[in-house]
């Protein structure tokens, strides 16, 4: 799954890549406008104070920019990042060690914070509430407890499933910030930025080429463009041009909106097997031989962004464009109304 040309996770020969091209400071950052508005008045403010920042939590699907938003507050906050990750973080000790070494107003990003224990969730509590951290010393009746206090850090924390994350840890955060998906002007900016860079030399459909199939994601359009660059290199003159960008990308069999085989493959299923739907996640993901958490993260968020999918109570609906696109006649009306 990993293998997926348009997969929004991070591959870890990407890790480099994934730096190089992170903007550092808020004013890089292409699109997410309403969450750079938002930031930058939280940091101007915090500064002003000679505070630190209050506590900031992302969600939103893979590949968008919550790990780049982290880097970019420490920057703006000129404090340094330190990342972890909620299974990174097995015992509630591990997280005491971590938290007693910070330094006033730095930022631990605490990455996938919906898979942090229960047992390290609770030392988090008055930690990011009261800076002060509860420590039990000794064993059995000699034990106590013991109160320390902590500097006033900021804690990022990014999460791909909100749903996930518990209500008194969400409660924490001062501020929540949906990261959505890219429109196409700003994936283009992004695409021609990267290209920049890494000094490929594209034209203007080469970029909106490789934006129109980036799935809305900076991460896979950032790999496309990749890709296209090493098809220009080889089979043309190295420009990025339209007809490059088309030419590769159809090699790679993304499609036009960027779709992949695996997505299409879950449109086919839905409407084929199941008559449109409505169908169970679990159901679809049996059908196509795919973790349900794979469907859901990765198929799923860019399907109902672009309209091919709705979700109804009683489960996933293909669309009549989702029909159109795979050219698939839409007769529903047809079909006694199940709901
Ligand atoms: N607004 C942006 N402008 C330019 N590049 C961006 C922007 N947002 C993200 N990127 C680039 O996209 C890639 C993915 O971003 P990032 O790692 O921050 O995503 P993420 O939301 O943390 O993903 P995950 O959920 O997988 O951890 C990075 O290479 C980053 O440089
Ligand atoms: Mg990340």
């Amino acid at each position: 799954m990993d293998d997926r040309i348009i997969s929004p996770g991070l591959r870890s020969d990407e890790v480099q890549l994934d730096r190089a091209l992170r903007p550092q400071r808020l004013a890089d950052l292409i699109g997410q406008g309403r969450v750079r508005a938002n930031l930058s008045i939280l940091i101007e403010a915090a500064c002003q104070r000679g505070e630190a920042l209050d506590h900031v939590l992302f969600y939103g699907p893979p590949g968008l920019g919550k790990t780049t938003l982290a880097h970019i507050i420490a920057h703006e906050m000129q404090v340094p990042l330190r990342a972890t990750a909620g299974p990174a973080i097995e015992r509630a000790g591990d997280l005491a060690a971590i938290l007693s070494n910070l330094r006033e107003k730095e930022v631990l990003f605490i990455d996938e914070i919906h898979r942090l224990g229960r047992a390290v969730e609770e030392i988090l509590y008055p930690a990011m509430e009261d800076f002060t951290l509860d420590l039990v010393v000794g064993k059995g009746p000699s034990a106590r407890s013991i109160r320390l206090k902590l500097p006033h850090f900021t804690i990022v924390g990014a999460t791909t499933r909100l749903a996930l994350l518990t209500a008194p840890l969400r409660a924490r955060f001062g501020a929540v910030f949906r990261v959505d998906f890219y429109d196409r002007a700003a994936l283009e900016a992004i695409v021609r930025r990267a290209a920049r860079m890494l000094e490929v030399e594209i034209d203007e459909g080469g970029a909106a080429e490789i934006a129109r199939r980036g799935r809305g994601t900076p991460r896979v359009a950032l790999r496309l463009l990749k890709r296209v660059r090493d098809y220009a290199q080889v089979r043309s003159d190295g420009r990025v041009t339209r007809e490059v960008a088309q030419e590769a990308l159809t090699l790679l069999e993304v499609d036009e909106l960027g779709l992949d085989e695996l997505d299409r493959q879950v449109l086919h299923t839905i409407i084929e097997k199941f008559g449109g739907g409505p169908v169970g996640l679990e159901t679809i993901a049996a059908a196509v031989s795919e973790e349900s958490d794979t469907v859901m993260d990765v198929v799923e968020p860019y399907l109902l962004q672009v309209g091919f999918l709705e979700r109804t109570p009683r489960g996933r609906v293909a669309t009549a464009r989702a029909y159109e696109h795979l050219g698939i006649p839409y007769d529903r009306a047809e079909q006694p109304t199940l709901f």
